[in-house]
């Protein structure tokens, strides 16, 4: 598996969002990137999955799949909740009775009942949705999985829920993931590597490898980081304005 962005370069109607941004991924890896809002996450989330071409810089992507997460379920209405987290198998061409096996596992791993992968989304609650949009996500065994604050409307308790599935599968399974949150407590939890962006340097200020296991760090472990962080010169953009921490 590779994934590589090299002297990556955008703008929006003329004004510079991300300038000369070089990144490089690992198997197995979960890296969170951190930022305030309008920093330019998710569009550098975007052109690392090949959903936005960047104006300059190449993106290298040797592997051979990736699923995308987003900030809503995006969910088809039309389709049930266990065809949803079958899509990607379905066009594969993944013979039905092996993609309805995979997505009731997958469903069970993020705690959706058997009884609701029959129902469609407009019958699921929101914290359901976003758990058939993960389970779709892992569902095709992804070398790589994009996520863009995936959990920020989810509350508290799925959330941590699903910051320990996500870490514990990338761990037994191998994947990559890159994790957008604004939210320092999250990055603490679940990643491997922290980079931090800024919105007035337009780049990276910081990169780092996180203490401890993901997945693995308690509540105090966490707690204390993000205090220490929060001392740090290039956490400031996170922490004032919008992005003041709770
Ligand atoms: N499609 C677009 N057209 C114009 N400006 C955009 C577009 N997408 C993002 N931007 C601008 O680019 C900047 C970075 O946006 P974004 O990547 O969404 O930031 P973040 O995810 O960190 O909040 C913001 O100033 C935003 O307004
Ligand atoms: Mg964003």
């Amino acid at each position: 598996m590779k994934l590589r962005l090299e002297n990556i370069g955008h703008a929006f109607l003329g004004r510079t969002v991300i300038e000369g941004m070089n990144l490089a991924f690992a198997a197995g890896e979960i890296v969170a990137l951190v930022g305030p809002s309008g920093c330019g996450k998710t569009t550098l989330m975007q052109i690392a999955a090949g959903l936005v071409v960047p104006l300059r810089g190449r993106v290298h992507r040797a592997y051979r799949r990736h699923a995308i997460v987003f900030q809503e379920p995006r969910l088809l209405p039309w389709l049930t909740a266990r065809d949803n987290i079958a899509y990607g198998l379905a066009c594969a061409g993944t013979p039905r009775r092996h993609r309805r096996e995979i997505a009731a596992a997958r469903a069970r791993e993020v705690g959706l009942e058997a009884d609701d992968l029959g129902k469609f989304p407009a019958e699921l609650s929101g914290g359901m949705r976003q758990r058939a949009a993960v389970a779709r996500a892992l569902a095709v065994a992804p070398d790589v999985v994009f996520l863009d604050e995936p959990f920020s409307a989810v509350d508290v308790g799925l959330r941590r829920m699903m910051q320990d599935h996500l870490a514990q599968a990338a761990a037994r399974e191998g994947f990559c993931a890159l994790f957008v949150t604004h939210d320092l407590g999250e990055a603490a939890r679940i990643a491997d590597r922290l980079v931090v962006l800024s919105a007035r340097r337009r780049g990276i200020v910081d990169l780092r490898a996180v203490p401890g296991r993901p997945g693995a760090r308690d509540e105090r472990f966490v707690f204390d980081l993000v205090a220490a962080w929060s001392r740090e010169e290039a956490f400031a953009e996170l922490l004032d304005g919008a992005g003041r921490l709770q």
